[in-house]
């Protein structure tokens, strides 16, 4: 998928904005709070909707405007065009599809596959449980409609769980049936995510393997691990005995803990934990690949590489391997880099990429 231009109306710091692409690196240069990543951040709303900096739309209004505007022109690997709409008024969100109204967000879910890296996602690395889950999740959603179904059913469940587990702990004692009634679901459903996220992990893992020792100029191997407290070989029967162990434990806390919604991804480096014993480059490094990786696995389900953003790409990776990074972008994949760095201009090749310099919402091509 390509983005071949992009429209921007009273969207954070920028008035108008109109620009075309033609290459398939394309990079944003500039200094700190000019608008380089106000642009990353139209780039991803345009595809999936929703920002990675905010849950509000009306944050996303230029100071002092009623309402902004965003307009896409992209076209797929077969060579269709597809236009993207997107306006706000404070009130209400008009999403356009070619040209016709869409009325709720999953109908435009895959449509326009992005995968985004931000500094803020350093947290999927060295963070709790669950932003490793978001981001085996967020891919796998991608990619299989199902999946998403299944997630959302079960999520569902835990949370009506939680609610009268909550009660029960505070004293209502009617809840133990209707906490079976859960449990069944439970392992049926979460079941079935568990068998899909380990697929997931096999098939994914290769590409993941691969760039990791790239980028990393040969030095490190990269793995990744599923956690859980079920047996992995028997994970209904494991989790269905596990939910019954447990009942009485669960009420007395008052909290849902025993199912896929608690499990991890454990990523190692040269075969020690990451979380536990990596610098801050491996770790933006392992994240840079997992990212790429990304990008192959949609590629491999889908038969179309999404566009891939990148903001803030460098901070923390050292020259030598922001080079082997820039090989790998190198190839038909639209990339999108931000960056204050200006060292890094240098490795750009005028032939497949496209700079521009932000200055205070406004964008001037360099080359
Ligand atoms: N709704 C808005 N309306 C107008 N300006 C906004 C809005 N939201 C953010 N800004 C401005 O946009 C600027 C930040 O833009 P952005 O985050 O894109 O900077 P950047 O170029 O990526 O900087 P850095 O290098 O520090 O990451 C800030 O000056 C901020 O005040
Ligand atoms: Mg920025």
């Amino acid at each position: 998928m390509k983005l071949k231009k992009i429209e921007l109306a009273n969207f954070r710091n920028y008035e108008k904005l109109e620009l075309e692409f033609l290459k398939n690196i394309i990079c944003f240069t500039g200094l700190n709070g000019q608008g380089k990543t106000n642009i990353a951040e139209a780039v991803s709303v345009l595809g999936l909707l929703s920002s990675f900096r905010t849950n509000s739309y009306t944050e996303m209004i230029r100071f002092g405007e009623k309402y902004f505007f965003i307009r896409g022109e992209f076209y797929n690997n077969s060579g269709r065009d597809i236009e993207v709409g997107i306006s706000f008024d404070g009130k209400n969100k008009k999403i356009m599809y070619q040209n016709k109204k869409i009325s709720r967000f999953s109908q435009m879910w895959g449509k326009i596959p992005v995968v985004y890296l931000i500094p803020d996602e350093s947290i999927i690395t060295t963070g709790p449980p669950n932003s490793r889950r978001d981001f085996c999740d967020r891919l796998m959603s991608l990619t299989d409609a199902e999946y998403i179904s299944m997630l959302s059913e079960y999520n569902g469940v835990i949370k009506q769980k939680n609610k009268v587990l909550t009660e029960m702990k505070s004293g209502n004692n009617s809840g133990a049936d209707i906490i079976s009634v859960y449990n069944t679901k439970i392992t049926e459903t979460g079941s079935g995510m568990y068998d899909k996220r380990i697929k997931f992990i096999q098939d994914f893992l290769p590409y993941f393997s691969e760039i990791f020792k790239f980028i990393s100029d040969g030095l490190y191997t990269g793995d990744i691990r599923y956690e859980t407290q079920m047996d992995k070989d028997n994970y209904s029967v494991s989790l269905k005995k596990m939910l019954v162990s447990e009942k009485y434990s669960e009420i007395r806390r008052g909290v849902s803990y025993i199912g896929p919604h608690k499990d991890d991804l454990d990523f190692l480096v040269n075969g020690r934990s990451l979380r536990k014993f990596g610098s801050k480059g491996q770790h933006k490094l392992f994240l840079v690949a997992l990212k790429l990786a990304g990008t192959e696995y949609i590629k491999s389900v889908t038969d179309e590489y999404p566009i891939f953003v990148l903001d803030d790409l460098y901070s923390e990776i050292d020259e030598r391997k922001s080079l082997q990074v820039a090989k790998i972008l190198d190839k038909d994949i639209q990339t999108f880099i931000t960056t204050s760095n200006s060292r890094i201009i240098d490795q750009l090749d005028p032939n497949v990429s496209q700079l521009y310099r932000i200055e205070n919402g406004k964008c001037a091509a360099v080359f």
